[in-house]
Parts: C-alpha cells; sequence; structure tokens
C-alpha cells in the first residue's frame, strides 16, 4: 500500500468523526477540518466514546494510536493529508463547489474520496482538478465498527487511485466492495432504502408503529443479515431446492404486489408520526446510550462471526492476522538496540483494561505483558509459521510484582531483560513503564519452557531461535540484574 501517515477529513459531523476514530484506532494520524468550529467538540467526544467498543474488539495488538488535531482551516488540513475523506453534507451541488475549489489545492497525488451516500462519482469528478484521484469511499454508521465500505470509480478515475484507496480502506480495518458501475446509491443504499419506503407506507396506512416494525427486523430478518445476506438466506428457505423452490413458491407473490416501491408523499403528518413512533421507542435514553448498546452489540456479534469464519467476522480476523504480522515486522527492525534491555511494546492504556476506577485491572498487567512476549517472541523468529510447525513457548512461571497504577489513556512501555537460556528454557523480566513519569508500574519475571505441541512434551529450541536468544542473553548480562529476579534456571533451591 502507498503509506498513508496522516487522514484528512474535509467535515466532521457523523461520518467525519466515525472516520477518525477508526483511523486513529489503526495508528493513522488526523487532521480534520470543519468550517464550524463547534464541531470539534462534537468530533472529540465521538472519537472518546469509540474507544471503549474499540478496544474490545480484538486482542490482537494495535499499533500506536493516530493523533488527532481539528481546524477550522482547509488549507492546513491539505498541508498535511496524504489522503482526503470528504464527508460534507449530502448535498451535490455544495460537494460540487467544495471539491472543485479545494481540488486545485490538493496535490494531485492525494486521493480524494468521497462518503457520498447516493452521488454518482463522475458527478463529483465533473470540473474538478486531477479527476483521477478522485473515488467514493462509502462507509456505514457507526464508521468505526462497521467493515463495509463500498468502493467506486467514476468515467475519469484512474486505477491507481482505486488500488490506493482499497489498501487504505483495508489497513484500516475494511472490507472494501468495489461496486462494478456507478449507480445512484451504490449497492446497500438501495436495498436501505428501499426498505425504508416501505416502512413510510406501512406507517403511512397506520398498519404498524415505528416500534413494531423495527421489530419486525430485529426478532427475525435483522438478526440473519449478520451471517448471511438476503441471496443466500432465500435459498435457505427453499429447502433442499434451494433459489429455484423459492421462485416456484415466491415468484408469483412479485406480481401481487407485496410492496409499493415508490416512497409516499412525504407529508408533515407522515413525518410527524415517523418522529413521535422513533421518539416513544428512545425512551428516556439518550441518542449516546443508544449509540452505547448499539456498538457493545457490534462488537460482540463480530466477535462470534469471527469464531464461525462468517461475514463482517472474517474481515476481523484478517486484520488480526495482520496485526500479529505487524508485531513481527516492528519487532525484527534492525534499530532495537540489543546492548539493553529490549523495549519492544508500547501503546497507552485503553478502555478494555481498565476497572470502575479507571486504573488498570490485575488482569490487564498481564494482558500488556502477554503483548510484549508476543512481540519478543516475533523479535526472536517465532511467527505463525513456526507454530504452525508445532512449536512454541509454554510459561510455566510468572512472578508479578505491582509497583504502581496505571490509569486511562497513560502511555506506557514494556522493556525485556533476558535473564536466562537454555536448550529448552527462556526466563526473562519484564518491566512495564509509565512513559510519561518514567515510573515502573510493575515487574513480571517469567519462565518458560518450549514445547513440541504434537508430542506434548519440553523439545529443543529452534537453532536460528536459539542463536537470537543466546545474542541478546549475553548482551544482557552485562546489565546490572534486576534485584527482584529470582532464581536463575538450574541454579539451587534456596
Ligand atoms: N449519516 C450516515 O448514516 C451516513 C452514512 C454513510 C455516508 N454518509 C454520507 O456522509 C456524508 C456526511 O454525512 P453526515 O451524516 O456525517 O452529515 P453531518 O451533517 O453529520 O456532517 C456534515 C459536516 O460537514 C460540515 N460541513 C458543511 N459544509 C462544509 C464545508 N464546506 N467544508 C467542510 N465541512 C463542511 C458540517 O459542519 C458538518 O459537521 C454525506 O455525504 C452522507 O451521505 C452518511
Amino acid at each position: 500500500m502507498t503509506e498513508i501517515r496522516t487522514l484528512g477529513l474535509l467535515g466532521t459531523g457523523v461520518i467525519g468523526a466515525g472516520w477518525a476514530a477508526r483511523a486513529l484506532h489503526y495508528g493513522v494520524d488526523v487532521v480534520a477540518y470543519d468550517p464550524n468550529p463547534k464541531m470539534e467538540d462534537w468530533l472529540r467526544g465521538t472519537v472518546d466514546a469509540a474507544m471503549q467498543p474499540l478496544s474490545k474488539l480484538t486482542m490482537a495488538p494495535l499499533p500506536k494510536r493516530g493523533s488527532l488535531r481539528f481546524t477550522t482551516d482547509a488549507a492546513e488540513m491539505i498541508a498535511a493529508a496524504d489522503f482526503i475523506q470528504e464527508s460534507i453534507p449530502e448535498n451535490l451541488d455544495l460537494k460540487q463547489k467544495v471539491l472543485r475549489e479545494l481540488s486545485a489545492t490538493i496535490p494531485p497525488d492525494v486521493i480524494i474520496a468521497s462518503s457520498t451516500s447516493g452521488f454518482m462519482p463522475s458527478d463529483l469528478q465533473d470540473g474538478i482538478t486531477a479527476p483521477d484521484r478522485l473515488v467514493i469511499g462509502h462507509p456505514f454508521n457507526p464508521v468505526y465498527l462497521l467493515p463495509l465500505c463500498e468502493i467506486v470509480g467514476g468515467r475519469e478515475t484512474s486505477d491507481t487511485a482505486l488500488r490506493i484507496a482499497d489498501g487504505f480502506y483495508e489497513h484500516i480495518g475494511m472490507h472494501c466492495l468495489h461496486v462494478k458501475k456507478e449507480i445512484p446509491g451504490h449497492i446497500s443504499d438501495r436495498l436501505q432504502e428501499a426498505l425504508w419506503r416501505e416502512i413510510l407506507h406501512i406507517v403511512d396506512r397506520d398498519a404498524a408503529s415505528t416500534g413494531d416494525i423495527d421489530d419486525a427486523i430485529c426478532y427475525g430478518p435483522g438478526l440473519r443479515w449478520a451471517i448471511m445476506g438476503t441471496n443466500m438466506i432465500f435459498t435457505l428457505a427453499g429447502g433442499q431446492n434451494g433459489m429455484r423452490h423459492f421462485f416456484e413458491q415466491f415468484g408469483p407473490a412479485l406480481e401481487l404486489p407485496w410492496t409499493d416501491l415508490k416512497a409516499p408523499p412525504l407529508t408533515e403528518e407522515l413525518i410527524d408520526k415517523m418522529v413521535a413512533g422513533v421518539e416513544a421507542q428512545q425512551g428516556t435514553r439518550s441518542i449516546r446510550d443508544w449509540e452505547r448498546i448499539r456498538d457493545d452489540c457490534l462488537v460482540a456479534i463480530q466477535q462470534v462471526l469471527r469464531t464461525h469464519d462468517q461475514g463482517a467476522g472474517r474481515t476481523l480476523k484478517a486484520i488480526e492476522q495482520r496485526l500479529y504480522a505487524e508485531v513481527g515486522a516492528t519487532a525484527a527492525a534492525d534499530e532495537i538496540d540489543i546492548a539493553q534491555p529490549l523495549r519492544l511494546h508500547e501503546g497507552d492504556i485503553t478502555p478494555d483494561v481498565i476497572d470502575y476506577n479507571n486504573h488498570l485491572t490485575e488482569w490487564g498487567f498481564f494482558k500488556l505483558i502477554s503483548d510484549a512476549s508476543d512481540k519478543l517472541f516475533r523479535f526472536i523468529g517465532i511467527d505463525q509459521d513456526y507454530r504452525e510447525s508445532g512449536r512454541t513457548f509454554f510459561t510455566v512461571e510468572t512472578h508479578i510484582g505491582f509497583l504502581g497504577e496505571g490509569k486511562l489513556g497513560d502511555a506506557f512501555h514494556v522493556t525485556t531483560q533476558i535473564l536466562d537460556v537454555d536448550a529448552k528454557r527462556l526466563r526473562f523480566m519484564h518491566t512495564l513503564v509509565n512513559s510519561a513519569t518514567g515510573d515502573p508500574m510493575a515487574e513480571i519475571e517469567q519462565m518458560l519452557l518450549h514445547v513440541d505441541t504434537a508430542a506434548g512434551k519440553a523439545a529443543p529450541i529452534d537453532a536460528a531461535v536459539k542463536a537470537k536468544l543466546d545474542a541478546v542473553a549475553a548482551a544482557h548480562a552485562k546489565l546490572p540484574r534486576p534485584a527482584s529476579a529470582g532464581r536463575g534456571i538450574g541454579a539451587p533451591r534456596a
């Protein structure tokens, strides 16, 4: 992928703020532009609220969080951005005007992607500078949790632009769906709008309340949609003869018809009925409360789907595999000085590892040091292939000393000192440090046994891995031994 370090946002409403949260989470810096200065509070509030569910989505080690800057000056955003995502209101004249003006000042190799729900890219390309770099990257709300991104090219969009957009969205954990031909509403919004039209008809005819209609989705078809789409669902509904039988049975209903397709006139009365209906559904809960419920469930659903390798769970699995592989890439970097305790892992304390007092939980300490151990393994050459060959390290002993508290948002790093290595055993000391103060939060000493998982017993460490460990151990032997370190491998008990 062409490396996108800084995402520029044009518009920071519901969708712009969602893009910010997703990009920051996957380590991309964000410079967000909105002419309305009041949007800064909204943006920061959304990003903070998104941290909670996002931090629960995966246990895979994440890159260091990106940094966020808000500006009311478009030029400041443009100067910093490697890729620009436009999320201003869905109004064709406004989008065309803004894109024409700003594209003249945006370097021609910087992709401009539009979040538009329904306009076609060729309409947005009209009159802009370097139209070949304009694509549509249409996300779904909440952008930070829903992986779908519809990518659409217009008449003048280059393959390079499509490829860069695809690479970037995939990098920030999305599932890219390339729409073969530009059509109004792309794919998903055509489907959603068809449903919405029917909802309006049902309410207009007083056949059901907005709540009943939502129940008709949530208790039935909606439950299936996360697993498989309507085409596969109807195939299963056709029994052993699948879709062909489904057509025989339900094809004639298409002529009845069960649906009106064209929206009813949007009278004030209908709008009032819709608004009153959803206000009753909303009850005393605020929009933020409902967002929290939605987000927690979206996290849980994706985790279940991952175990079944279905739908959005596949995207989650793919990003986790990449994150684990990237751990290897960073850990293997040449700049790591083995003459010092290895500094392989760093980050910020996230909401998933804190307790009700906003402090790092006991198991949170273990999570952070497990991630550090993972990075150590990658550093010495233990990767997915190594594990798949049936060899791995197994922790047989852990000693932990809690030295200080960690709080939500604190920057931390872990240093690792190798204490002993022999043919089958490895002993090291992790120190979890508050990066701002330099104070240690915990010291964790571990002894690991190298095992052959198929044989279920201890086995010699691979020669190349052992050589790397020996080199680090020899360098670390010159360092002062941590005062809290226990007896060495093979040393007699005191
Ligand atoms: N809301 C959704 O569910 C959803 C889903 C997918 C895509 N989209 C698309 O995303 C886009 C944004 O939708 P939204 O729901 O975030 O709208 P919104 O009204 O919440 O936010 C729009 C933002 O654009 C800002 N803005 C207005 N003029 C601007 C300008 N000239 N330059 C920069 N910023 C400007 C506004 O101040 C506001 O903060 C639309 O094209 C919409 O179709 C929306």
